[in-house]
């Protein structure tokens, strides 16, 4: 079941529901590591990232059950083993998301280090950097991080870039620390708030997630609780550039409308036409699209979860753009597999010059990553014929059921 097969060329119509954000989800549930007693996890996706999370929890010895909604009760009580073992971590690098919650809970932690992936080195200096600020005394021995901490004492912690998940590694870390700590040039992702409200219902005294600058009054203990997870909104995005790309008319519920801002401008410009509901998008797209340049940045700019999916739409444009990517430095994988459907790119350091064509044409082709996977996925949608995607493990990380979602907005494909 390592391939998809997609017959290209049906319009997508129709209504899907959003499901929950993995990169909420993710350092929602390192964070229940921090709580006393059970949280109740909901609106949680169906994704083998999620998977791989519980089991990375259960192997440490928190007691976890997932009931038939996907829903997860976990009490991180009686963990006895507070490692993410090498095996685990690379294969899902939000691993590393355990190491404050673990240090702080428990006063120790082995973590081993992601190395690098795909779409670049990624390094976890800064995660280390602000955990030793806190007073956890840090070694790398063997390719682990091994950390020890009597109690995290609050601190002033200026980020040197701004990291997402550095971000919530330390903001968990933070609620179970000694005093305040204050930390400057912090990520302002959505995910990144939806995590505060999750620690804030635990007890956890919070201000500022969503800003720069997040201030941490730290308790002497939380309590497990309940939370919903936020809807996906690279899920949503990907959804509706599939839309555009087939000049579609589909509804999506169950969305975060504010924190799609970035990305409905960019299909507004590509001559998409999208209307916003309480909690629901729609878009109906009627002409070929118009390019658009892209430059990815951290939220609230573009971001670059989506850069490979506008990659795809630009590839049919009826002219040339100019997608710049900043984040990570390899992360045009998709290019040279859009090139085999017979787009038209040229990737000059960290930017693509895409001059777009008429129309794809169905090809073999193979996943890198899971943002590259869904690229592949939609432009096969667009295209004239049959599109085989390989490796497509890949987007299982991060799409539930994509294909019965894409196949009830009318689409036509199969899993072999
Ligand atoms: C998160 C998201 C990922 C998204 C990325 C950027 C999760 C689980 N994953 O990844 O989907 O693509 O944000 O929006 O939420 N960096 C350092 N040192 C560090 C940490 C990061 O130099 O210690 C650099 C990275 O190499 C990168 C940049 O900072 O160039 C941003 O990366 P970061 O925000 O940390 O990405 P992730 O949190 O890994």
């Amino acid at each position: 079941m390592n391939k998809i097969t997609i017959h290209g060329g049906n319009r997508l119509q129709g209504t899907i529901k959003a499901s929950g954000a993995k990169n909420a989800v993710l350092p929602i549930l390192a964070a229940t590591l921090i709580g006393q007693g059970e949280s109740h996890i909901s609106h949680v996706p169906h994704l083998h990232d999620v998977t791989t999370m519980n089991q990375l929890l259960a192997q440490m010895g928190a007691q976890l059950t997932v009931d038939h909604h996907s829903d997860i009760f976990i009490n991180p009580d009686g963990i006895t083993d507070p490692v993410a073992p090498y095996e685990t971590v690379k294969t899902m690098r939000a691993s590393i998301l355990a190491l404050g919650p673990l240090v702080a809970r428990f006063g120790q932690a082995k973590v081993s280090l992601p190395g690098g992936c795909q779409i670049g080195s990624r390094p976890v200096d800064l995660h280390i950097k602000g955990l030793k600020a806190m007073g956890a005394e840090i070694d790398v021995i063997d390719g682990y991080i091994h950390a020890k901490a009597k109690r995290l004492q609050g601190n002033r912690i200026v980020m040197d870039k701004v990291t997402v998940t550095g971000t919530e590694n330390l903001l968990i870390a933070a609620c179970l620390a000694k005093g305040e700590t204050l930390i400057e040039n912090a990520a302002i992702e959505p995910e990144v708030v939806d995590l505060a409200k999750y620690l804030s219902a635990m007890g956890a005294e919070i201000k500022g997630a969503g800003t720069s600058k997040i201030y941490v009054q730290g308790k002497d203990n939380l309590t497990g609780t309940h939370h919903a997870v936020m809807p996906d909104r690279i899920e949503i995005g990907t959804f509706l550039v599939a839309a555009a790309m087939t000049q579609g008319d589909i509804t999506i519920t169950n969305t975060c409308n504010d924190d799609l801002d970035a990305v409905l401008d960019k299909l507004t410009e590509a001559g998409a036409e999208i209307s916003l509901g309480d909690n629901q998008i729609s878009l109906t797209m009627y002409q070929r699209p118009n390019p658009v340049d892209i430059y990815t940045a951290p939220h609230p700019a573009f971001p670059t979860d989506m850069q490979a999916q506008f990659c795809a739409l630009n590839a049919i444009a009826n002219g040339t753009s100019c997608i710049t990517e900043n984040l990570f430095e390899n992360r045009f994988m998709h290019v040279e597999e859009l090139k085999r459907m017979g787009a038209n790119i040229n990737v000059e350091g960290n930017r693509a010059i895409i001059k777009g064509v008429d129309h794809l044409s169905g090809a073999p082709v193979t996943a890198t990553d899971l943002r590259a996977s869904a690229s592949l996925v939609i432009a096969g949608l667009a295209a004239q014929g049959d599109t085989e995607v390989h490796d497509i493990h890949y987007i299982d990380r991060g799409y539930e059921a994509i294909e019965e979602k894409l196949n009830q907005l009318g689409a036509q494909i199969i899993r072999s």
